[in-house]
């Protein structure tokens, strides 16, 4: 029975668009699925932590789970940035608390005060008596990092593929923002979302909802009619759109002396868990995690120009406004995950990016041919695809 499930989400991941329907409504609750997944996506690939500028000084730490793996990124007193496993080498316990903290040099386990340095060293252990503990034995395991365009990367696998060969062809679309401006981060708490990972991811990338979730908020900035696909391949996707400039929020940057292009959005999806948004004004992300077969954590933040004085601003009442329509939608779909009696339906064109995430999966899942389904990159820098 679960191979059937894992079978029939192989090929349904594996379509193109002119076949491509939703994925089978099992794959989003299952726990067999659930488990493949954090196997051969989240422990086994680049996943986004956090902003860099978020870890600038000796000590500055940030604790997150990833697929149920606690890890620490530390900048340590050699003003490296490393990626270490935040489990006590003596009995499991974890070391830091989640979030952003600092430390002294070192880190002392809270149950029996076992003490490690910020490069994983151990350093020795309280009232051992006459056992002998083996310091190389008990160093924490680090994990690669990456840093790119001030965002902070992480793969658990052994041996992972370099984080230059998944981003491979990002970069020229992305130039035109000029994101080394953008110098000051922000990152809000995680919201918990009884949604599978996948159906926030999804909801994230897509732009078809916006003009009936999202009526009075995104739809009245960023329309689904003017949302069109950009490039994407199965390990990253860009689309991007107009952006109705009500708030008068791009209007410095329109005073001619900018190409049209200033004007639009441009949707990043680098999976398994960024989804940011680029404008000239900034980048702003959420990050989606996974806790459970249906339930996961949503991180928004973002990188600009300025800090970021003011978090009860009209844009952040704005980004909370989205998302808690974005959170009823997402936990409603999860409600009708459990189905026999429906399948996924037909995609249409405004969700050509989901098919983009289902060859990630099926790559990831299945080691599916990327090939044959990749998109040129195209020069031209933005172009629609679909009719006006
Ligand atoms: S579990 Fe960490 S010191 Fe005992
Ligand atoms: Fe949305």
């Amino acid at each position: 029975m679960k191979q059937t499930l894992m079978s029939t989400y192989k090929e349904s991941a594996s379509s193109t668009l002119e076949q491509a329907t939703c994925l089978p409504l099992a794959v989003y609750h299952d726990p067999s699925v659930f488990d493949a997944e954090m196997r051969g996506v989240f422990l086994n690939d680049w996943v986004f932590a956090c902003a860099e500028t978020t870890l600038v000084n000796a000590g500055d730490y940030f604790a997150l789970d990833i697929a149920g793996e606690p890890i620490a990124i530390i900048r340590g007193q050699d003003t490296e940035l490393r990626a270490l496993s935040n489990i006590c080498r003596h009995r499991g316990t974890p070391l830091l608390d989640l979030g952003f903290g600092q430390i002294a040099k070192n880190i002392a386990c809270p149950y029996h005060a076992w003490t490690f340095d910020d490069t994983g060293t151990f350093k020795g252990a309280p009232l051992t008596g006459d056992i002998i503990i083996d310091k190389q034995e008990h160093c924490l395991p680090s994990f690669a990092i990456a840093s790119w365009n001030g965002l902070v990367f992480v793969n658990l696998s052994d041996s992972p593929r370099p984080f230059s060969e998944k981003i491979e062809g990002l970069d020229g679309y992305l130039s035109l923002f000029e994101l080394e401006r953008f110098s000051h981060a922000h990152q809000m708490s995680a919201e918990h979302w009884n949604s599978n990972w996948k159906l926030a991811v999804e909801n994230g990338i897509e732009s078809y909802h916006l003009f009936k979730v999202h009526k009075e908020t995104l739809e009245t900035s960023t329309p689904s009619k003017q949302a069109y696909y950009v490039s994407g391949n199965a390990e990253w996707s860009l689309t991007g759109g107009a952006i109705k400039d009500d708030r008068g929020a791009l209007s410095k940057w329109l005073s001619g002396s900018y190409p049209e292009a200033y004007n639009h959005y441009l949707l990043l999806f680098l999976p398994p868990s960024l989804i940011a948004v680029v404008t000239y004004e900034g980048l702003n992300w959420i990050q989606v995690l996974p806790e459970g077969p249906e339930h996961c954590a949503i991180t928004p933040g973002g990188l600009s120009e300025q800090p970021v004085k003011d978090f009860k601003s009209s844009e952040f009442q704005f980004t909370e406004a989205f998302l808690s329509e974005d959170r009823e939608i997402c936990e409603r779909v999860q409600r009708g995950m459990h189905s026999r009696m429906s399948k996924g339906g037909k995609l249409v064109r405004l969700e050509k990016i989901l098919v983009d995430f289902h060859q990630y999966l099926a790559n990831r899942l299945f080691q599916t041919a990327t090939d044959e389904f990749v998109e040129t990159v195209q020069a031209a820098r933005f172009y629609r695809e679909q009719e006006d």
